[in-house]
């Protein structure tokens, strides 16, 4: 029950530490992700950006207001039964994208941090990360909200916070996405939803 905990710690001790590409030099913190170890759903995001950078923590800025209000709506919460994480760790200046070269040295501590969760369920949280984790051609506008199963985790692309801020009129196929989740973890998740009363 602890173990996980105890290697995610020593995963992120490592890592605070992390030189392996330029994105280091701009950091204020390493944001190497915040949630249950035990975790069976993961969220995958870009990167940090200014606020992120500034706390250590994934998601606590606009976006992230936004993403905790779309998990309150279906019982998940960052600090209970979720865990959060980026593609890169330390934020990219500006907020460009992170390049793929960034992405394929930072994505080591990604897949360390997946085999110590081992989710049963990946959501992917906008293009950047739909596409290194579920294929490269994704069409994010187009295939938000569908499920495939890869190396045996379900995996479901979904539009990112972000740009809901932008395009408010995306949020009502969002929110579907969202409880499309909420089924899909019901029917394959033992204990995300645990003590949660049902009401359907
Ligand atoms: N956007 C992301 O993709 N990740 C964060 O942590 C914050 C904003
Ligand atoms: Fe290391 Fe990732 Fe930060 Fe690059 S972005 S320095 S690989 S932790």
């Amino acid at each position: 029950m602890e173990e996980k905990k105890k290697l995610l710690e020593e995963l992120e001790k490592q890592c605070s530490s992390c030189s392996r590409c330029g994105l280091c030099r701009g950091r204020h913190n390493v944001v190497f992700g915040v949630g249950n170890p035990e975790a069976e759903v993961m969220f995958i995001g870009e990167g940090p950006g200014e606020q992120e950078d500034l706390k250590g923590e994934p998601f606590v800025g606009k976006a992230g207001i936004l993403l905790d209000k779309m998990l309150t709506a279906i019982d998940l919460d960052r600090n209970k039964n979720i865990y959060i994480a980026n593609i890169v760790k330390c934020r990219p200046p500006q907020n460009r994208d992170p390049e793929p070269g960034e992405q394929d040295i930072c994505i080591a501590w990604l897949r360390r941090q997946f085999a110590v969760v081992r989710p049963k369920i990946i959501v992917c949280l906008g293009r950047i990360a739909a596409a290194r984790i579920i294929k490269p051609d994704i069409r994010i506008k187009r295939e938000h909200g569908t499920v495939i199963k890869k190396g045996g985790v379900l995996m479901m692309p979904v539009l990112h916070p972000a740009a809901l801020l932008r395009n408010p009129s995306d949020k009502p196929g969002a929110f579907q996405d969202f409880l499309d989740l909420q089924k899909l973890i019901r029917e394959n998740c033992e204990h995300t939803y645990d003590g949660i009363p049902q009401y359907d």
